[in-house]
C-alpha cells in the first residue's frame, strides 16, 4: 500500500524515510522518488521500485548550503553558484567528503556526488525533519515521463513505495541542470538556463561529451571502474582469480550470502573498491540472476569487465 500524505504528515513521511522506507515528495522540478542516502538497502529499493535496468549516480537532496557542506566539498565557485541559485533547480557536482557516510550505490562509487536544495518549501521541510540527506530520481518507472504532480507519481509506482507527499503541481516541471568538474562543465541541461551560471562565474562553461566518445579512463566518468580484471558468470574460479560471490557459494566476499539482490545491490560498488583496495587483480564474479535488481547489478558488472581501452 502506498499512502498519500499531506503537509500535516511530514513527520509521518520523515520517519518512513529514516526507517529505510520510500517516500515521493515534490521539488520545483519534479517529484523525487526518496530514500537515505546514507541507507545502501533503502537505495537498492529506489532502483527496484523504479525497475531501472542500470544504476547512475544520484542526486542528494538537503535543506541547505551549510548541509551541503556535510557530504560534499565546496570551492569558491561551487559556493558562489550555491548562493547564487539555492534553494533551486541546480545540481552541483562536487568531492565527496570523506566520512560523509554516503551509500556507494548514490554515488556510483565515485569521488563525487551531485547536490541540491529543492526550492519548493514542504521538500525543504522534510529535509529539515529528516536530518539526513535524501537521495531522489525522479519519481517514476524506468523510461516513462518525470512525474509533475502526486496522481503522476501514484499512477506509475503506487504499489511499489511506501508514501508520496502531495504537495500539488511542480512549477519549473523538468529535471535540474546539473553542473560539475574543473573547468566547469554542463553535464545535463535543465531548470536553471546554461547562460544565467555563465553569467555568474563569469567565465562559459565546457559542454559534456558522452562517456562512449571519451578514450582517457576516468574523464568525467559517470561510474566508478574497478583496476581489476573482471569475469561473469563463473561457478569455478581460475587459479589466480578471486571470486565475488553471490548467494550459497564460499567466498571471502560474497555480495549477498542469502542470495538477496536488494542486499547484493547495496553492497556492489563498496565491494568492488574493497576488493581494489586489497590489491586484487582478477575478479571472478558468480552468476547472479537476471531479473529485478539483477539485471542493474549485471549491466554494471559487464560494463566494468570490458576491458578500459575498449570503452
Ligand atoms: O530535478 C532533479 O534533479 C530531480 C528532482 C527529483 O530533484 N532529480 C533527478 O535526480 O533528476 P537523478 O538522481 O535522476 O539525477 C541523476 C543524474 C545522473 O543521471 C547523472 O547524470 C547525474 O545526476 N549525476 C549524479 N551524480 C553524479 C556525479 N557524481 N557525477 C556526474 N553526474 C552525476
Ligand atoms: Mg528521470
Amino acid at each position: 500500500m502506498t499512502e498519500r500524505l499531506d503537509r500535516s504528515d511530514i513527520a509521518k513521511a520523515a520517519a518512513l524515510l529514516r526507517e529505510g522506507g520510500l517516500v515521493a515528495f515534490p521539488t520545483e522540478t519534479v517529484y523525487g522518488l526518496g530514500a537515505d542516502a546514507t541507507n545502501g538497502q533503502a537505495v537498492a529499493r529506489v532502483y527496484e521500485a523504479k525497475g531501472r535496468p542500470s544504476f547512475n549516480p544520484l542526486i542528494i537532496h538537503v535543506p541547505d548550503l551549510e548541509s551541503a557542506e556535510r557530504y560534499g566539498v565546496f570551492d569558491a565557485t561551487a559556493r558562489a553558484l550555491a548562493q547564487a541559485f539555492w534553494p533551486g533547480a541546480l545540481t552541483l557536482v562536487v568531492p565527496v567528503q570523506p566520512k560523509a557516510g554516503l551509500s556507494e550505490l548514490v554515488t556510483a562509487g565515485l569521488e563525487t556526488v551531485a547536490i541540491r536544495v529543492p526550492d519548493f518549501d514542504l521538500a525543504r521541510a522534510l529535509l529539515q525533519e529528516v536530518d539526513r540527506p535524501i537521495a531522489a530520481p525522479s519519481a517514476n518507472p524506468s523510461g516513462a515521463v518525470s512525474p509533475t504532480a502526486a496522481d503522476h507519481v501514484l499512477d506509475g509506482l503506487a504499489g511499489r513505495i511506501d508514501a508520496v507527499l502531495d504537495g500539488g503541481s511542480c512549477s519549473v516541471g523538468v529535471e535540474s541542470t546539473i553542473v560539475g568538474g574543473d573547468p566547469l562543465t554542463l553535464l545535463r541541461p535543465g531548470g536553471i538556463p546554461r547562460e544565467a551560471i555563465e553569467a555568474c562565474i563569469g567565465a562559459p562553461l565546457l559542454t559534456h561529451v558522452p562517456e562512449t566518445t571519451i578514450s582517457a579512463p576516468g574523464q568525467l566518468a559517470s561510474h566508478y571502474a574497478p583496476n581489476a580484471a573482471l569475469r561473469l558468470n563463473v561457478e569455478n574460479p581460475d587459479p589466480g582469480e578471486t571470486l565475488l560471490g553471490f548467494d550459497h557459494v564460499e567466498a571471502e566476499w560474497n555480495l549477498s550470502p542469502a542470495g538477496d539482490l536488494i542486499e547484493a545491490a547495496a553492497n556492489l560498488f563498496a565491494m568492488l573498491r574493497a576488493m581494489d583496495a586489497a590489491g586484487v587483480e582478477k575478479i571472478a564474479v558468480s552468476p547472479i540472476p537476471d531479473h529485478g535488481l539483477g539485471l542493474a547489478i549485471n549491466d554494471r558488472l559487464k560494463r566494468a569487465a570490458v576491458p578500459r581501452d575498449e570503452t
